[in-house]
Formats: C-alpha cells, sequence, structure tokens
C-alpha cells in the first residue's frame, strides 16, 4: 500500500514572490466546508476576526476571543489541503507587549496548525512583529482602516482623505514590511495611497477597498456570496446566495405545511 503524498501548502517565500507579479488572491472562511471551497482557488484563506460579526452576529470584532480564532482556525485547517492559512490575533491578544503577542501567536499556531497569524497595526506594531518573526512566526500586518481600532478612528472611515495623513500611512506600511511582515493587508484607503503603498513597499500588498493595483485582494467570502446583509461599496457580490438560501428555505417551510415533505423518496419502507 503506497502512502498519498499530502499536498504541499502554498509557503511565505512563495506569497512574498508574487510581488508585482501574479496577483494574490485571498479570502475569508470560518468553517471546514466552506475553506475546502476557497481552497480550490485561493492562495491564503484568512480566518478574520470578523467572524465576531460575521459568524456570531456581534457589532464589533472587539469581543472576539483567542478561543474562538482557535476553534474556527482549527475547522479551516480540516477543510483545506494547499492554500496558507493566516489567523487574525484578535483584539487583546497581542498589543500589551511583544512577549504576550509571542506567547499567543505560538499557542494559535501549535493549536492550529496554521502558516501565518495577521495583526492590526503599522509603525506601533513594528517591534512585535521584528520580534515574532524572530521567534519563527510568519506575520501578516494590516493597515489603513484597522477594525480593531475603530472605536478611536470613530468608525469604520476610509483612511488617507486628508493628503496630509499620508506620509503617516506610507510610514506604517514601510514599518510593518522592514520589521519582517511577509505581506501587508491594506484595508479601507483611498486609492491612489494604495498605490503608493504597492510601491513603496518590498512585500506583497492585499487590498480590500483600496486598488486593483495591489498584490492581491481580500474580501469577507460571506460578503461577495451574497450572504451577508448591508456591505460596503468596495464589495462586489459575485453570488446572491442569499436570496437563493431564502427560496430554499421557504419552500422547504411550504412543502413541511403541506405535507409534501417528505415523499417517497425520502422515506424508508
Ligand atoms: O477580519 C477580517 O476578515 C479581515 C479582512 C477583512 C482583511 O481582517
Amino acid at each position: 500500500m503506497s502512502a498519498q503524498a499530502p499536498v504541499k501548502r502554498v509557503t511565505v517565500p512563495q506569497i512574498m514572490q508574487a510581488k508585482g507579479a501574479t496577483p494574490l488572491v485571498a479570502l475569508t472562511a470560518y468553517t471546514a466546508p466552506m475553506a475546502a471551497l476557497v481552497d480550490a482557488h485561493a492562495d491564503i484563506i484568512l480566518v478574520g476576526d470578523s467572524l465576531g460579526m460575521v459568524v456570531h452576529g456581534m457589532t464589533s470584532t472587539v469581543g472576539v476571543t483567542l478561543e474562538m480564532m482557535i476553534l474556527h482556525g482549527k475547522a479551516v485547517m480540516r477543510g483545506s489541503q494547499r492554500a496558507m492559512v493566516v489567523i487574525d490575533m484578535p483584539f487583546g491578544s497581542y498589543e500589551e507587549s511583544p512577549e504576550q503577542a509571542f506567547r499567543n501567536a505560538a499557542r494559535v499556531m501549535a493549536e492550529t496548525g496554521c502558516g501565518a497569524v495577521k495583526l492590526e497595526g503599522g509603525s506601533r506594531m513594528a517591534p512585535t512583529i521584528r520580534f515574532l518573526v524572530d521567534r519563527g512566526i510568519p506575520v501578516m500586518a494590516h493597515v489603513g482602516l484597522t477594525p480593531q481600532s475603530t472605536n478611536v478612528m470613530g468608525g469604520f472611515k476610509t483612511q488617507g482623505r486628508d493628503q496630509s495623513s499620508w506620509p503617516a500611512h506610507l510610514t506604517d506600511a514601510r514599518a510593518v514590511a522592514e520589521a519582517g511582515a511577509f505581506s501587508v493587508v491594506v484595508e479601507g484607503v483611498m486609492e491612489a495611497l494604495a498605490d503608493r503603498m504597492t510601491e513603496t513597499v518590498v512585500i506583497p500588498t492585499i487590498g480590500i477597498g483600496a486598488s486593483a493595483r495591489c498584490d492581491g485582494q481580500i474580501l469577507v467570502l460571506d460578503d461577495m456570496l451574497g450572504l451577508s446583509g448591508r456591505v460596503p461599496r468596495f464589495v462586489r457580490k459575485f453570488g446572491d446566495l442569499g436570496s437563493r438560501a431564502d427560496e430554499a428555505i421557504a419552500d422547504y417551510a411550504a412543502a413541511v405545511r403541506d405535507r409534501s415533505f417528505p415523499a417517497e423518496a425520502q422515506v424508508y419502507r
């Protein structure tokens, strides 16, 4: 009996080599079946802390815990074979000190087997990113609109509308790249600022609400499938599964009520 060689997952060097070459495809997933669907097409699956809002009905990502990320991270690892799985560090699990970040990131990596972690913040998080990378933890950074800081930012606001803020945003992008992050999510920034970031940093930029010229794109899966309610302007609905699911559930309810379900094919005689 010959053992089947496991499929090799996308690696950090492969992601880095994509800079300026092939656009990187990234999507979120939070469960094993969705991860299996995404795995067939994406380079990166992000277990985003957006799961707090998308799956758990929270009003922000602030209440998401490390345990939730690990639970969903394990499910996504089980459902996928090829894509690199990146798991978000939730609010409060890494900001206190590089040591706290290492302790929690190491737990996420060890318990899930994921390929990397993501954390939010630019220059202020650079020493933490350096600390993690030097100790063997690949880090995807996240700059621009950082949802864990919306209480400070005053909401989900597009960044860089005022050009005087651009130097600070560019410094953030440079700082995370120089600290050793292997890629950086650029969220909710003006297109021209995203382009400047992509030109400035040596690592791939992965845009969301940013620019088509980023080195890759990411969307929240449920948003692009039409499973979420109101979505931001930058989301394109590539499917309308919400309406399809609504129709199917209505059909089921009607069939139960008029006793046409279960029919002959669905019962054991
Ligand atoms: O939590 C998340 O899903 C994210 C993406 C939107 C980039 O951080």
